[in-house]
């Protein structure tokens, strides 16, 4: 098999992916066993995406791990989570640093364990200083409530008289998100045949090019991203102009 990595252009690499691991369930079920063994095994594409990631040089990974409604599964289900989260890191956080990754965490960090927090403050903080790659994990997460708390930021400074309302600019909304730190997605991953955006990142998203794809998460390795990556390369993002207006700016000016 030939390695797509070799295909892949590294000059027009997406600076931010994100991603929704889906197909955890379904896949452990496919095997005849508990849900929970997909989440487990789940991990594993998880080390080995960041790794993928790393070595080809992308600044900013999301994984959408755990949505504000997963919350309403089965208690068991969270709670073996949870627990799954806790120790991954506790087990991740050395390599994590080895590796000159940076973590960081959106989503609503007080709805989450005390353990789940207490942990991951710690690795944020263990990290800090990394220059490679920034994983963004997603927990407790929901878009909706993310524009929601910006909104309701840009309503008090209004209110106080701190800002204007004709100053209320894309950019100041921008700087209310959670995601205020990082730019945009501009490719954006969802595995097991799934083809909707459940909640993630709706503001960020807006001019991102979307990939699905039928392969479970538990399944998804190195050569499932750079397949994803080849088809973001194959396509021309045009952002409202035409096609012959891209071709004419991206032509060499003699
Ligand atoms: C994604 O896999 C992981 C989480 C949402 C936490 P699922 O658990 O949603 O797996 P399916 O979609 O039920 O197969
Ligand atoms: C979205 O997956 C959330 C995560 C991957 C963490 P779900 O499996 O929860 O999404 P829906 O409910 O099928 O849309
Ligand atoms: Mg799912």
């Amino acid at each position: 098999m030939t390695d797509l990595l070799t295909m892949v252009d590294r000059t027009r690499l997406p600076e931010h992916i994100a991603i929704i691991m889906d197909g955890n369930g379904r896949w452990a079920r496919e095997r005849g066993q508990d849900r929970v063994y997909g989440h487990y095994e789940g991990v594993i594409s998880v080390r080995e995406i960041v790794d993928g990631c790393g070595e080809i040089g992308i600044k900013y990974l999301t994984l959408y791990a755990f949505s504000t409604e997963n919350w309403n599964r089965p208690k068991a289900e969270v709670d073996a989570l949870m627990e799954l989260l806790v120790n991954t890191i506790r087990k991740e956080v050395d390599d994590l640093k080895k590796n000159n990754v940076r973590l960081h965490v959106i989503g609503d960090f007080a709805s989450l364990p005390d353990v789940c927090q207490k942990e991951m403050s710690e690795a944020i903080e263990l990290t800090a200083m990394n220059t490679g790659l920034n994983l963004i994990l997603a927990l407790s997460y929901s878009a909706r409530q993310e524009i929601l708390t910006a909104t309701r930021k840009i309503a008090a400074m209004v209110q106080s008289g701190a800002l204007a309302v004709d100053d209320v600019t894309e950019e100041v909304f921008h700087r209310c998100l959670n995601t205020s730190d990082f730019p945009d997605p501009e490719l954006m991953i969802r595995t097991s045949g799934e083809t909707r955006i459940s909640n993630f990142l709706l503001f960020q998203l807006a001019y991102a090019e979307l990939y699905f794809t039928p392969v479970h998460w538990p399944d998804f390795r190195k050569q499932n991203l750079y397949e994803a990556l080849l088809d973001y390369q194959r396509r021309e993002r045009r952002f409202g102009k035409t096609s012959e207006q891209i071709q004419t700016d991206s032509a060499p000016h003699v």
